[in-house]
């Protein structure tokens, strides 16, 4: 049975997510590049999670508009609502059962609306899905994106589907993603697929599989592709980018990340190449030095630390100590002087001290994060420490270990950004700033968001020099000079 009719969509509820900033960041949705003309069925989107989850929405939308589907920013006129999900945090996969129940409401309007659940969550949670959340119709993992035409043919004759087989090969190398985002400036490029490390507070290595590296000659082709269509800045992007391996097939030669980024960096001087997420143990100085060689190579590493103890570190199976983490950050600084580090942290993971949350706190000070994601543990069913420990840290210490952090990094950030004050960067004009349209917004080498007034003939995707005049921890805003 369909749901009542008579049951209306709450637009208060619809309202009041779409007003909220995150969502808009969240949702990609300017899809400048496609001719709307061309298709009969319209699809909408939801992304969250990490920008590996963002770049794969972009794939799906790539192979949907081959089906017929165009993308639509209003999920009303939707005839398929997806929604590519995040499982990293109880609260990432709480946050989408709570979406979930919006679509619900729209397919309790529009019934013949379907409801595709794509991701992370997707991947964990299988079949069950369809049982727990009755309005879904197809639950698709991060590598059986290819079958979804199928699936949804299936859904359209009223037969539900699941496709969560992981790959060991899949890298969709030969799709070129439908740009669903927002400036035409920067983009993201998916250079590998899955993890093979196993730190064993994270669900990852079991929602998206091994590890596997992509062609780096379709890795070069989109990035030139890319610049060519006007873009000047690219994001690399992989769990663990420095364990980047491709081996050409024909002339066996090997590929690391080192010659993939100073390849990408080739394209043209004028594209700014970024890169994520850096693995403490594996980023090497050949890297470093690749970064220090080409202006065009963002100087900016993050590079998590997660705990700044090593015994939480070997518990958490991250395979470095506090002494391999400082001599990396060392190497940065004294490669690239003028590198800007970021971070991400967890407090209150098993057994954690609060000695042992103290060297968090030192270890903050000793990198000089600029930025950090933070957050406190979260067990993950199925995860080594799921399985091997206790999380027997009380939830208000996990909390107030976490304000500590972001209280600190909020102070460093703005420390490190006053210490800008009379500095001038180069920086890549990304669009208006939020607060008006006489202002810019763009970013310098060390992802530092400036705001700034606008002067004549220059745009989005231009480089300008602005000096900063003044400072709060979040932005520089500068004068052009
Ligand atoms: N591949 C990246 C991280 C991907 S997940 C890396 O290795 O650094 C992004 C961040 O989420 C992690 O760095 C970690 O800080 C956080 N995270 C992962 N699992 C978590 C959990 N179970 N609880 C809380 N935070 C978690
Ligand atoms: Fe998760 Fe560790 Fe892999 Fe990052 S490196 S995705 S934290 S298992
Ligand atoms: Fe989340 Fe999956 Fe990324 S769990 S952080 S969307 S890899």
């Amino acid at each position: 049975m369909h749901a009542k009719a008579s049951v209306m969509i709450d637009d208060k509820a619809i309202e009041k997510v779409k007003s909220e900033k995150r969502f808009y960041k969240r949702t990609g949705v300017v899809f400048n590049d496609v001719p709307s003309a061309e298709f009969n069925k319209r699809f909408y989107i939801e992304s969250y999670g990490c920008a590996m989850n963002f770049s794969d929405s972009e794939i799906v939308a790539s192979i949907l508009s081959k089906e017929g589907y165009g993308p639509t920013k209003n999920m009303l006129d939707a005839d398929l609502i997806l929604v590519n999900t995040c499982s990293i945090r109880e609260k990432a996969e709480a946050n989408i059962r709570q979406r979930l129940k919006i679509f619900n409401q729209v397919k309790a309007e529009k019934p013949d609306t379907m409801v595709g659940v794509l991701g992370c969550m997707a991947e964990r949670l299988k079949a069950k899905l369809l049982d727990e959340e009755k309005l879904v119709d197809i639950v698709v993992g991060p590598d059986a994106y290819r079958d979804l035409p199928n699936l949804i043919n299936n859904a359209e004759l009223g037969e539900k589907g699941v496709n969560v087989f992981l790959s060991r090969e899949e890298t969709y190398a030969d799709i070129s993603p439908l740009r669903l985002g927002q400036n035409g400036v920067s983009a993201f490029i998916s250079i590998m697929r899955g993890c093979d490390n196993m730190c064993s507070f994270c669900v990852v290595p079991y929602t998206r599989g091994r590890e596997r590296s992509r062609n780096a000659f379709t890795v070069i082709a989109e990035a030139q592709d890319l610049f060519d269509k006007g873009y000047r800045e690219v994001t690399l992007l992989g769990q663990n980018v420095d364990s980047y391996k491709w081996e050409n097939p024909e002339t066996k030669d090997v590929v690391s990340f080192a010659q993939l980024l100073e390849m990408v960096a080739h394209v043209n001087p004028l594209l700014r190449v970024r890169f994520s997420t850096s693995h403490p143990k594996d980023i090497t100085d050949e890297v470093l030095h690749t970064i220090a060689k080409y202006n065009n190579i963002c100087n900016y590493i993050h590079l998590p630390v997660q705990s700044g103890n090593s015994r939480v570190l070997e518990l958490m199976n991250r395979t470095y100590d506090r002494e391999w983490y400082k001599e990396r950050v060392d190497s940065i600084y004294r490669i690239i002087p003028d590198c800007a580090i970021s971070s991400d942290m967890i407090t209150g993971f098993c057994t954690e001290t609060e000695e042992e949350h103290k060297d968090t706190i030192s270890m903050m000070h000793y990198a000089k994060y600029t930025m950090s994601y933070m957050f406190y543990y979260s067990e993950r069913p199925g995860t080594l420490a799921a399985k091997k420990y206790e999380d027997d840290i009380p939830i208000e210490v996990k909390k107030r270990r976490l304000a500590e952090i972001v209280e600190l990094q909020m102070n460093m950030s703005h420390e490190s950004n006053k210490k800008d004050i009379g500095k001038t960067f180069e920086v890549l004009i990304e669009g208006d700033s939020k607060k008006s349209d006489q202002q810019f917004k763009g970013r310098n080498s060390q992802n530092k968001m400036l705001i700034f007034n606008k002067i004549e003939n220059l745009g989005p995707g231009d480089y300008v020099n602005v000096k900063v005049d003044s400072v709060n921890k979040a932005t520089l805003f500068g004068t052009i000079v």
